[in-house]
């Protein structure tokens, strides 16, 4: 499945541990903008390098998503939570990404490229990016995560 997010603004970004799978994202997506923020190789490479500038992006509005790739998702997600606007979740299956997103609010995915398959990455970005946040009573429990 191709998916095609035309109206979305995407910003990618991966460690080396995730390098293989945000090129192959990358060409999944087709998206009318994504932006690439690295890394541009599969050299060895600091995660917070990427995840930081990723997560700035979204939490500016200038995306309205993001993307975060390395070996355990681990590293970009805890990267991504400094920052006060991201709610950055680790996903390894599909559904969990559309969780992420419905009760959460999530605004980054992070995926572990070391413990799932390239099919299962490509489903989990098209079910985040596809499901809409529920608000409800999930607002009231997204409102208090706040520091
Ligand atoms: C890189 O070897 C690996 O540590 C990194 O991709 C990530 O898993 C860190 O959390």
């Amino acid at each position: 499945m191709t998916t095609t997010k035309d109206n979305l603004k995407i910003a990618i970004g991966s460690d080396h541990g995730g390098f293989a799978y945000k090129q192959e994202l990358l060409q999944h997506l087709q998206a009318a903008h994504v932006k690439d923020f690295g890394t541009y190789s599969a050299d060895a490479a600091d995660y917070p390098d990427f995840a930081h500038p990723v997560a700035a992006a979204v939490e500016s509005g200038e995306f309205d998503f993001g993307i975060l790739i390395c070996g355990s998702a681990n590293g970009v997600a805890i990267t991504a939570n400094k920052h006060q606007g991201i709610r950055a979740a680790i996903c390894w299956q599909p559904e969990l990404a559309g969780l992420a997103r419905q009760h959460n609010n999530a605004n980054v995915v992070c995926i572990p490229e070391r413990f799932v398959s390239l099919k299962t990455a490509k489903a989990i970005v098209d079910h985040f990016l596809a499901a809409k946040f529920e608000g409800g009573r999930h607002a009231n429990r997204v409102n208090k995560i706040s520091c």
